[in-house]
């Protein structure tokens, strides 16, 4: 659904189904993953010009999009090196399109789940130099985590695996401007047996304890950094984004 809506030919009739159903009830269903790919491209290629950022580790990466990190990182410097992670047996048969790298530089791709901290650093290791810093990219994927999962403690440990000067963005849904509708989404993923917990700017905010945030801090992600004027409002797009140096 999420690739159907942002323009995507890997999606399956029963996703362009749902989605369309989903348009229908709301038609600003394309609005937040259209523009959290914006803050994607704005982010990463922020930290390889202003931050030169070589190295980047994207977990919960998604079904290949257009432009991608590496595509993005690589526009800066083509020696840049990108380990794509997701856990989506969908994601791994498409994962050539994301192994698609300058020749200078490197892509890899490691089929693991985020809480599996060890082998998602096992597979960094085999492809980074983790002695240099490195851009940790958390895009959309940590509402997928609730508290007992613990998501700040995962984030931590990956941290602390990698070199100051190195980098965290991510960027999160939040229900903090439609409570009512956000928890009706909250909802009917957990029927779905998807874990989801959506979480308040200051909830978002504690994932970078310890981290020197980036101006402007954690806003909603139109807010960070724009680059193009965008005629939407932050309730439409409900994402709350941010990046932090590890000192
Ligand atoms: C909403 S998509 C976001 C895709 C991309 N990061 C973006 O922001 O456009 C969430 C992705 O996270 C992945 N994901 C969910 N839970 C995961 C987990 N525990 N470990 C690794 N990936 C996970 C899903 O398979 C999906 O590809």
């Amino acid at each position: 659904m999420y690739d159907y809506l942002l323009g995507g030919k890997d999606n399956f009739a029963v996703d362009r189904a749902a989605a369309e159903e989903g348009l229908k009830a709301n038609p600003n269903a394309a609005t937040a993953p259209l523009q959290n790919r914006a803050f994607m491209r704005r982010t990463v290629r922020w930290l390889a010009e202003e931050a030169g950022i070589r190295q980047f580790l994207d977990i919960g990466t998604g079904l290949p999009t257009s432009p991608n990190v590496h595509e993005v990182a690589q526009s800066v410097d083509p020696s840049a090196r990108i380990v794509y992670v997701d856990n989506d047996p969908i994601v791994l048969t498409h994962a050539r399109a994301l192994l698609t790298s300058a020749p200078e530089g490197q892509t890899a791709y490691i089929d693991s789940s985020l809480s599996d901290v060890d082998r998602v650093l096992a597979g960094a290791k085999e492809n980074l130099d983790l002695s240099r810093p490195v851009g940790l990219l958390l895009f959309a994927i940590l509402h997928f985590f609730e508290d007992q999962a613990d998501p700040y403690g995962i984030v931590r440990q990956l941290l602390a695996a990698l070199p100051s000067g190195s980098y965290l963005v991510l960027s999160h849904i939040t229900a903090d401007y439609e409570p009512e509708r956000w928890a009706g989404f909250t909802a009917v993923m957990r029927k779905q047996g998807i874990p989801t917990q959506l979480r308040s700017q200051a909830e978002v905010a504690r994932f970078f304890d310890g981290l020197e945030l980036v101006e402007p801090g954690v806003v909603p992600i139109l807010r960070w950094r724009p680059t193009e004027a965008v005629d939407l409002t932050d309730a439409q797009v409900a994402l709350y984004g941010g990046v932090a140096r590890k000192p």
